[in-house]
């Protein structure tokens, strides 16, 4: 049986076929693609997929919910860039936690020029952990995707040198001990550095080297005597409480950021460590001194092009009862 998805109210099932393709371009915790599509008449369904979880690196399901955020906003996007308005309800059911919002196709509307500006980045977006070119990154980079952040209901708190100096610390001890936790390497191993051909996980060409060297995460801010870097900017995404509708939220934030910055050639990729390690996350959360709870730490910067990650065939994340043969 061939599966094709339905059409969603306004939406013809081409439409539908193209804005979950787009969805699935999100960025996801070492690409576990955490999410499932259902499309119920009028609306599309986003749940959590928890056979996805990681259960060392993210045993709550935090990132994975991150994660679900993202294809989200791209979600959105992506419908109202075909010119109607995506009806968004984020957590619509008390009984299924997992179902994590529903996305109504509405009346047509003209878009939004930054929309599909936005839109156009999805598929150039990528997670780039290689070196950056040493170009200054312009100061009111960070006002925009401040304000990009702050749509979508999340925090983008400022990190003075001192601060970063201190980030760096932490990081290098988080980092530290992860690695010492042969649990949390096997995991990482099992998702990363993996050969071509697959279609979840990390391939080998798109980690800047060996699964434990990621010592460009040290040098995104600075050596220890210096300051923060003009040609980086490290950022945090936050939200005032850590519940699941604040991560989902903040997933919404991290790829309106994302895609923001896609748009204005900036690159970025994930520095985890000081937010994967409880202990770290509350010293975090204490530098940051405003009572936000950090979701994500982003290193932004002028990278070169990449090749794409892969995905996942759209069959794999369509829940059954929606499709038709
Ligand atoms: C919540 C979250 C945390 C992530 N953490 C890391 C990380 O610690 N290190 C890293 O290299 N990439 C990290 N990533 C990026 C994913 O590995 C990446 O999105 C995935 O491999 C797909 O590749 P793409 O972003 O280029 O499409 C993270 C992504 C998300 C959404």
């Amino acid at each position: 049986m061939t599966l094709q998805v339905t059409r969603v109210g306004r939406l013809n099932s081409d439409q539908v076929n193209s804005v979950l393709r787009s969805a699935m371009l999100a960025p996801s915790t070492h690409n576990t693609q955490p999410w499932l599509f259902r499309c119920a008449g009028t609306g599309i369904e986003l749940h959590a997929d928890p056979r996805r979880i990681l259960p060392v690196t993210d045993p709550d399901g935090r990132e994975l919910v991150l994660s679900c955020g993202a294809a989200l906003f791209t979600l959105r996007t992506a419908i109202h860039a075909l010119g109607f308005h995506p009806a968004t309800t984020l957590l619509p059911s008390r009984a299924d936690p997992d179902l994590l919002a529903v996305v109504r196709p509405l009346a047509e509307r003209t878009p939004d020029p930054k929309i599909a500006r936005l839109a156009r980045a999805i598929p150039r977006r990528r997670t780039n952990r290689r070196p950056f070119r040493p170009a200054a990154v312009p100061r009111s980079a960070l006002t925009t995707l401040r304000h990009a952040t702050e749509l979508e209901h999340a925090w983008m708190p400022s990190l003075d040198a001192e601060q970063c100096r201190h980030l760096r610390d932490l990081t290098a001890r988080a980092r530290g001990d992860q690695l010492a936790d042969p649990a949390f390497v096997a995991e990482l191993g099992r998702w990363t550095q993996l050969g071509a051909g697959t279609r979840d996980g990390v391939p080998s060409y798109a980690t800047a080297g060996a699964p434990a060297d990621e010592s460009w995460l040290l040098q995104e801010f600075g050596g220890p005597g210096e300051g923060t870097r003009p040609d980086r900017l490290v950022v945090v995404i936050g939200s005032l409480t850590d519940e699941r509708l604040d991560r989902l939220q903040a997933g919404q934030a991290l790829q309106r950021a994302l895609l923001t910055a896609t748009s204005a050639g900036l690159a970025a990729s994930f520095i985890s460590p000081p937010i994967r390690v409880p202990s770290a996350r509350a010293e975090l959360r204490r530098l940051l001194g405003c009572g936000v709870w950090p979701q994500v730490l982003l290193r932004l910067g002028y990278g070169l092009p990449l090749p794409w990650t892969p995905r996942r065939p759209l069959e794999d994340v369509l829940l059954e009862t929606f499709v038709s043969a």
